[in-house]
Formats: structure tokens, C-alpha cells, sequence
């Protein structure tokens, strides 16, 4: 067999069998060409040829020609034949070196350095408990009321609303937050107040390109979000770690270079603490003396197991205030629904420069929470989740007190900050913790520094079965003294 031959078969017998015969021939073709195989100006063989060669029909590799003669890679001369057409040919077709791309050089913007970023174990399921954080319990998530939900939004009365693609959000769902969220944290506002996010984290990244210009100085709790951290430190943001005490942020140490101050006062990630009311007010002081705003992050507040949630600091200034919601904790991270709720011309800025990055939400999952909060749905699997939570809250700190008696575990969140006995340190728990089936997250991630982290681990509880809270804990609490030793 000539070598031509064989090279047409090889390349055919490499295009996937699952395409129609006549898109393989295609393809092989237009691979012979951009490759070089087949030179501009040269004929290719004939489709009798072909066809015994590749053991298709003529009929198959004519429909593959005439395609190609059509989109100008082949041209066909009368009673000639047909030739490679002189443009088609990629002269300097990617070879095995000089298809090589520099990544290194071109990746302008690699995501912040020197940051750490919180992963999580790979199929975390599979362990027996998985005291993971940042994650919804799926078991809890309502499937047949969300589904329903899709399915009506996509209905004659709603088809058009949730399709439509413009500046503004979906007004019932702008609705549904001012009506049955947004009241219980202290917030009346109006529809231009209020603008819909792919997640708070969109919410964020957002709000650092409209509000921080490089070396700005933005306050960060420490411990912290580290999510955060990364979306202003990429701004060029000089990052300012404030700490934390058990009321909370410490805001007599901001300094008076603040421009922005993020913060979670609800429960503050990772300790849980809800920062103190003579704080909140400090905050609020401090923003207008020095001139500076505050993003209020406040991801979980309806997850409170004792009493109420405290109402939100933007409900004291919704004017310095930007507040930040999120429907991840509440139901779903899947569902990447968050909000944010400010002043008109911020909501206004915020939506312009979303419109060039994403447009909007998809208007299919506005509406469909809209209607699943409209009808109940929402607040009802809420309160379902919430009580799960809430056994699992007091089982977990029951056991952790036999050991740790002088720790202080604020009733709400989905995981719990433990300041680990002297001794141990957080990364050789967490590795010999793992290896005994426990997954818990590291404290080096929640720090600027991260030596001061090794002192903690943080546990979730979102995720792992209520009744393997107790035992897993019992073995976490022996690995800690292990660990000690
Ligand atoms: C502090 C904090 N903010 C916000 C969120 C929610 O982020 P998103 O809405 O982008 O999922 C989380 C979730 O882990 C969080 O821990």
C-alpha cells in the first residue's frame, strides 16, 4: 500500500467512530490539509479513491467535498479535479514544537499568589465522617418542589420573564427578598435597592472592580473568609487583617486609611461569633468619621439555633452598608443565587459591569426561586434543614465540651472553630484525622499568618449524617490526643 495511502487511513481511522460517517471524512480531510499532508494547489485523490480507500461510499466522501468546496478549503476545476485551495492551507499549521504556547508567559493574571485557597477533599463522601464545611447537606434539598418550580417558570404566565435578558432583574424575585428575607434582618428597601448575583461571591468580585482602586486599604477580619481575600488582593488591594475576639471583629484596630471594611457580623467565618451590638455601632461610627464603606457579608444568619438572628448592620446605615446575601447556605451553592442590597447608584454601577461579564442570572433560576419562595417551599425546607442543623449543633458541642469545657461555641452556622490543646497543631491533626476517616479543615487557611492558624481546625457539620456527628468527634478528640503526645 503507498504510503499516502496510509496516512489518509491513520488520520480517518483517528477521528471518533460516534460522528456520521461523512463529518469523519470531513475532518480527516480538513486534518490532512492544516497539517501539510496535502499542500495548497496540489489534487487530492479522487472520491472513487477515497472511498475504497476508507471503505465508505463515494456518495459519503462526495457529501464530505462538497462541504468543504462550499466552506473554501477545497476547489474544484472542470474535468481537472479537485485541488486544495490556496487559502485553506495553514502554512505554519501548530507542529509538535511550534504549537507549544508559553501558558506561563501568558497567564497575565494567575490567580492571587500567596494566598491559600480552601479545596476539598475529592469524593468526601466516601469518608466515613466528613466534617466538611462550606457544603449543603443535598439529602435536604427539596428536588420535587424546585423542579416544579423550573417547570412553572418556564410556563405561558412566565416563559417571557424568565427568558428575557436585559439590566434588570427578575422583579418577583427582587420581590420575594424584600418581602420574606430581607424584613427579618431589619432591611426595608425598595426594588432599585436591590440587584441579583451569581453567588455572593460574584456579589464580592463585583464590588471590588467598582469600589477598590490598587492600594486601597481594605479591612479583613482575621481569622477570615479567605475567598474574600483573594477577590481584593486581585483588585491590588492592600489587604489590612483586623482581628477577631469573641465579640467579634476588633474595630478599634482599623486605621484611619480604611476605604473598605469587609466583614461577616452575623456569624463571623470561621469563629461564629456575632459581633457584639457596642461594636456594630462602633463600625457604623467609625465608617462616617473616617469615610469609608462596609460590605456586610451575611451568608447565614437564618441558620441561628437559640433565639433570633440579630438584625443586619445595614439596617442601622443603609447607606455606608452594603449588604451581602446568599441563597448557598440556605439552599443550595448549586443554585448560585446571591444579592446584594444598596444604594440605587451602586445597584446601578454593579449592573453595568456584571452586563459585560455574564449579562445577568439566568432568568430561569430568578424566576424559579421566585415562585418556590412565593409558594412556601422555601421557608419551609429552611426550617427543615435548620432543625436537622440544630441537633447536630447540640450533639457536636455536647461532646467537644467533655473535652474542651472552656470553649465558647456560638449557637449557629454549619461548623464549629476549635482552638486546639497545646501542642497539637492543626496540620498534623488534620492529616492523622484523615487517615482515620475524619475530614476537618486546617486553621493555617483562615489566617494572614498562617503559623497562627496551626492552632485551630474548623468542623463542619453540614454534611455528615446526625447520627455520625457523636462518634466521629469521639475519634477526632482521640487523634487531638494522640497528636498532643
Ligand atoms: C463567608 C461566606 N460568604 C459567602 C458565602 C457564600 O458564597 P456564594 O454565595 O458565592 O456561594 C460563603 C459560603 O461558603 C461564606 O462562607
Amino acid at each position: 500500500m503507498p504510503a499516502s495511502t496510509i496516512l489518509v487511513s491513520e488520520v480517518f481511522d483517528g477521528v471518533p467512530s460516534v460522528f456520521p460517517l461523512h463529518v469523519r471524512v470531513r475532518t480527516m480531510v480538513e486534518q490532512l490539509i492544516f497539517t501539510g499532508s496535502w499542500r495548497a494547489g496540489e489534487r487530492i485523490p479522487s472520491s472513487r479513491m477515497l472511498a475504497e480507500q476508507l471503505g465508505v461510499s463515494r456518495m459519503t466522501v462526495q457529501t464530505a467535498i462538497d462541504e468543504l468546496i462550499a466552506g473554501g478549503y477545497l476547489r474544484s476545476a472542470p474535468r481537472s479535479g479537485v485541488f486544495v485551495n490556496t487559502h485553506a492551507t495553514v502554512a505554519d499549521a501548530p507542529t509538535e514544537s511550534g504549537g507549544d504556547v508559553a501558558w506561563a508567559r501568558w497567564i497575565r493574571q494567575p490567580v492571587t499568589p500567596g494566598i491559600p485557597h480552601l479545596q476539598r477533599v475529592p469524593e468526601w463522601w466516601t469518608y466515613p465522617y466528613p466534617f466538611i464545611t462550606g457544603q449543603h447537606d443535598a439529602r435536604f434539598f427539596p428536588d420535587r418542589q424546585w423542579l416544579s418550580a423550573v417547570r412553572k417558570s418556564l410556563g405561558d404566565d412566565h416563559r417571557h420573564a424568565s427568558l428575557d435578558d436585559n439590566l434588570i432583574d427578575d422583579m418577583l424575585l427582587i420581590d420575594e427578598l424584600r418581602r420574606s428575607l430581607l424584613p427579618s434582618r431589619g432591611i426595608f428597601v425598595e426594588r432599585e435597592n436591590v440587584l441579583i448575583t451569581l453567588g455572593a461571591q460574584e456579589a464580592l468580585a463585583l464590588l471590588a472592580d467598582t469600589l477598590v482602586r490598587r492600594g486601597d486599604h481594605v479591612v479583613v477580619e482575621d481569622p477570615g473568609y479567605v475567598d474574600a481575600r483573594h477577590v481584593f488582593a486581585a483588585r491590588g488591594a492592600e489587604l489590612v487583617p483586623v482581628p477577631v475576639d469573641d465579640q467579634g471583629l476588633r474595630v478599634d484596630d482599623l486605621t484611619r486609611e480604611t476605604s473598605l471594611c469587609y466583614t461577616t457580623p452575623s456569624h463571623q467565618h470561621p469563629s461564629n461569633v456575632t459581633l457584639s451590638p457596642d461594636r456594630r455601632l462602633d463600625l457604623i461610627r467609625r465608617a462616617r468619621d473616617d469615610d469609608f464603606l462596609v460590605i456586610e457579608d451575611d451568608y447565614d444568619s437564618e441558620l441561628c439555633y437559640r433565639g433570633r438572628p440579630t438584625p443586619a448592620i445595614a439596617s442601622h446605615d443603609p447607606h455606608r452598608v452594603i449588604y451581602l446575601g446568599s441563597m448557598s447556605k440556605l439552599l443550595a451553592p448549586g443554585i448560585r443565587v446571591g444579592f446584594v442590597v444598596a444604594d440605587p447608584a451602586l445597584i446601578r454601577a454593579l449592573a453595568w459591569r456584571r452586563r459585560y461579564v455574564h449579562r445577568q442570572v439566568p432568568g430561569v433560576t430568578q424566576r424559579a426561586l421566585a415562585l418556590f419562595m412565593r409558594d412556601g417551599s422555601f421557608t419551609r425546607s429552611l426550617h427543615a434543614y435548620r432543625r436537622e442543623l440544630a441537633v447536630r449543633w447540640e450533639v457536636a458541642t455536647g461532646t467537644l465540651h467533655t473535652r474542651f469545657p472552656d470553649q465558647v461555641f456560638p449557637p449557629g452556622g454549619t461548623a464549629l472553630w476549635l482552638r486546639l490543646p497545646d501542642g497539637a497543631t492543626s496540620d498534623h491533626v488534620v492529616t492523622a484525622a484523615r487517615e482515620r476517616g475524619i475530614l476537618i479543615d486546617p486553621g493555617e487557611l483562615y489566617f494572614a499568618d498562617a503559623a497562627t492558624g496551626s492552632g485551630f481546625v474548623r468542623v463542619g457539620f453540614s454534611c455528615i449524617d446526625t447520627e455520625h456527628v457523636r462518634p466521629g468527634l469521639l475519634a477526632l478528640l482521640e487523634v487531638i490526643e494522640e497528636c498532643r503526645g
